[in-house]
């Protein structure tokens, strides 16, 4: 493909592809049909990829199916964890071309996505290693003579859509642990920003996938790709992305019973609690509330302060936040790009308008910069006097609006927390340890940020409860996700 036209030269210039791959073969749709792929901070096309249909997406389920059966039978753990370390090692060494493929498409700077290159990394690593530690076990009988033991098997063909936050993370938090478990794949990439996962697949192949169990099938055809959820070969549906549509998937993929793991969203609470170390606590909300522009599942939604510190805390908020710099995430010196889409501007619009409309105070930004009306960019926003029924409350922004509510005891603030029908991540700050361990076990969260604004890595089961979502990735337990566990009894042993 011709890359001469990208804002950025690539080292390797071939990681930049717009096909997908197929049943071993690098290709256009056969209708040739493409859709244009923007550029988030000029709202401009980067590039046109390639808009596969539905015979695609059946075509590459039954390769996976057909090679999933060949490549857990011929090989060991220990070979997909020399393949997964081979790709590591790749993702790595091209980690500066990713990094600007990425930042071009989903719009964050450059700084950001050579961290999710590294984080994307940490997951191939990570699932290199847990292939060789995948043990059955051996159990006593209550039967004379017979000796029960359990198998762990791969659970065959994995639909794996991902969202264009993370273009490069997602991917690989999943893909890493089905391969290390010896499932085969296809991939729906977000249209937002396929071209991440085009290149990793790339790396992967050079890694020594064989083709047929990698299949990546780029579309923006919603009805094609619903193939992963209702076709019968396809054994594991893991899907990032809203609870709307993870509920909807769930629905689609319970006809053909396929196991699922669903990372949906969020309404994380931020607690600075009256004890709390406030640089730390401010350090955590600047990372928590505006890493990727606001755009993570993770990110801080619901701030609570406690009253006696809130005005020292808003203050210091605002100190930091006006200086950030909006801007093309290829661009020296910028520290937040933009959002993703028009309809994500236009979602944190009518978030801030609502705020504004039932009583709070804009304390910072608040509009979409004068300087920046080309691309989606948003000022970062701290609004205070936040309130239950303002629609920040209830319904995640995925923006940089920091919505501050104010709160004067533990109960109320715990109690304020829960009342959502979401559960992924909740934070809190705070310098005793009584209420350290106290509330995290109150709050409903899968995950829990205590003195810190970042709680992703590897090594860190990740996921929700309630209507966040169901499963874990990353972590010791990712890798059950992708394996069914087989008991045999062996009698009169
Ligand atoms: C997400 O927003 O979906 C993932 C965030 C993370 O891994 O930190």
């Amino acid at each position: 493909m011709d890359t001469s036209s990208l804002p950025v030269a690539l080292e390797t210039p071939s990681l930049f592809d717009n096909r997908g791959f197929i049943a071993g073969k690098w290709r256009h749709a056969s209708s040739n049909k493409t859709f244009p792929v923007l550029e988030p901070s000029t709202g401009r096309t980067l590039a046109q990829c390639a808009d596969f249909s539905t015979q695609d997406f059946v075509e590459a389920i039954e390769t996976a199916d057909a090679e999933f059966k060949q490549f857990f039978s011929t090989t060991t753990a220990k070979q997909r964890g020399t393949f997964l370390r081979k790709w590591n090692d790749l993702i790595l060494e091209n980690s500066q071309d990713i990094a600007k493929i990425l930042s071009l498409e989903n719009g964050k700077t450059l700084a950001e996505a050579k961290g999710e290159v590294i984080y994307a990394a940490s997951f191939v690593s990570w699932f290199a290693e847990e292939a060789t530690r995948s043990y059955g076990d051996v159990i006593p009988s209550s039967y004379p003579n017979n000796t029960v033991m359990t198998f762990k098997e791969p659970v065959g063909v994995c639909g794996i859509i991902t969202p264009w936050n993370f273009p490069a993370a997602m991917i690989t938090r999943k893909i890493a642990p089905a391969f290390a478990a010896g499932c085969s794949v296809v991939i729906k990439p977000p249209s937002e920003t396929p071209f991440t996962a085009i290149a990793l697949v790339k790396l992967a192949l050079l890694g020594g996938v064989p083709p047929g169990v990698v299949n990546i099938v780029p579309t923006k055809d919603r009805q094609a790709s619903l193939q992963l959820a209702t076709h019968p070969r396809v054994r594991k549906l893991s899907f990032t992305g809203s609870t709307n549509v993870g509920k909807m998937l769930t629905k689609l993929a319970a006809d053909t019973m396929k196991r699922i793991s669903m990372e949906l969203g969020g309404n994380a609470p931020f607690i600075v609690f009256q004890d709390a170390d406030l640089d730390k606590a401010v350090e955590g909300a600047l990372i928590c509330k505006f890493r990727s522009s606001g755009q993570t599942c993770v990110c801080a939604n619901r701030l609570f302060v406690h009253e006696s510190v809130l005005e020292e805390f808003t203050d210091r908020m605002i100190k930091r936040v006006k200086s950030f710099q909006l801007g093309r995430g290829i661009d020296e010196g910028v520290t937040h790009g933009p959002l993703v889409n028009a309809a994500a501007v236009e979602k944190v619009k009518s978030h801030v308008q609502d705020a504004l409309d039932k009583g709070g105070r804009l304390r910072y930004g608040g509009a979409v910069p004068v300087d920046r009306s080309s691309g989606y960019f948003f000022e970062p926003t701290i609004i205070t006097g936040a309130h239950k029924d303002m629609h920040v409350a209830n319904d995640e922004t995925f923006g940089p609006l920091a919505a501050i509510f104010s709160f004067s005891s533990e109960d109320e603030v715990v109690s304020l927390a829960n009342d959502t029908e979401f559960g992924l991540a909740g934070y809190f700050f705070s310098n005793d340890i009584n209420r350290i361990f106290r509330v995290s076990r109150r709050i409903e969260c899968g995950m829990i940020g205590v003195n810190t604004g970042l709680i992703s890595a590897a090594e860190a089961p990740f996921g929700g409860v309630k209507e966040s979502g169901v499963g874990r990735e990353g972590s010791k337990y990712g890798l059950a996700e992708y394996q069914n566990i087989k008991s045999v009894t062996i009698g009169g042993v």
